[in-house]
């Protein structure tokens, strides 16, 4: 069956209403891929309802960064959604979001919101957050499905979620990956075949630095910066140990779980990815 496609605040409300028993919502910005697809897939098998939210949100995007040629493909993520069952797309423009403009008042990520990717990207996570806030509201699921891949969104969500008092239980989702490793990522579209190749040392450092997990930080951090210098090409933003709830480097004593995480720009395209670790 083919789910009800949604553009307006109206038609959202009259499908959300028609949905019974437990909903699922999975957010995107669309250009769907294999990614979104196992959260589309997870949220299917713990739901009666999937509702996919496709909505390339300029609020979390800052000037120069790449909203103007992010890639926008609604006729085929429709079709992936039929595909895997979605009962609803919710696919707004972006006055339908923001009827009166950019709003004055949003959710504030904080402190976990200025370091790694918001220290690059100002603005952006209380950009995310205000517009899942409103997603949230406006689908009230009983589920929300979110990627691991994006670590510190994720982590943001679940802070926002408990220290607002959200209804909604969120539910993680492990990095989908090419056979070599890259993760998948609808920027992944912009890398040159010769990038694509580049691409690859992202994951090939997370794997090199797992390998040297009861070694320790140091050890870990060595072997994955060993494998990022080999590449020049690429151009490394961040490579870090953290923990994985305060987002501070572990110091060299600590055992336990982390999170290495790595940002590098390729070509013209900035990729990030992480792996969990448990130290020790
Ligand atoms: P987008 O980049 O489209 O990602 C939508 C969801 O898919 C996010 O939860 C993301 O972590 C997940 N995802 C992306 N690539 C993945 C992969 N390779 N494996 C597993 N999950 C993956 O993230 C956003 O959109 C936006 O910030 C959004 C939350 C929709 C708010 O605008």
């Amino acid at each position: 069956a083919t789910p009800v496609i949604a553009h307006t605040r109206q038609d959202l409300h009259a499908a959300r209403a028609r949905l019974e028993g437990t909903v699922g919502v999975v957010m995107t910005m669309g250009a769907l891929h294999e990614g979104h697809a196992e959260l589309i897939r997870q949220a299917a098998s713990a739901a009666d309802h999937v509702v996919v939210t496709i909505f390339l949100n300029p609020l979390q995007f800052a000037a120069g960064e790449d909203l103007s040629r992010y890639p926008q493909t609604l006729e085929s993520d429709v079709e992936i959604c039929a595909r895997e069952g979605v009962s609803l797309v919710f696919a707004p423009s972006p006055d339908v979001v923001y009827p009166d403009g950019e709003p004055g008042v949003r959710v504030s990520a904080g402190g976990l919101g200025d370091v790694l990717e918001g220290a690059s990207r100002v603005g952006h996570f209380d950009g995310v957050l205000t517009v899942v806030a409103k997603m949230l509201h406006l689908m009230r699921p009983d589920l929300a499905f979110f990627g691991q891949k994006d670590a510190q969104q994720l982590l943001l969500i679940r802070r926002m979620v408990q220290d607002l008092d959200f209804p909604v239980e969120i539910v993680a989702v492990p990095t989908v990956r090419e056979p070599d490793g890259l993760a998948l990522s609808s920027r992944n579209t912009y890398l040159s075949p010769a990038d694509r190749e580049v691409a690859q040392c992202l994951s090939a450092a997370l794997r090199a630095g797992e390998q040297h997990a009861t070694a320790g930080p140091a050890a870990v951090r060595r072997a994955a910066r060993d494998v990022l210098v080999r590449e020049p090409l690429a151009l490394v933003d961040y490579l870090v140990l953290v923990h994985p709830s305060t987002l501070e480097q572990v110091p060299e004593w600590y055992r336990g779980p982390a999170l290495l995480a790595v940002a590098a720009k390729v070509g013209t395209t900035r990729l990030i990815d992480n792996l969990p670790l448990h130290l020790g």
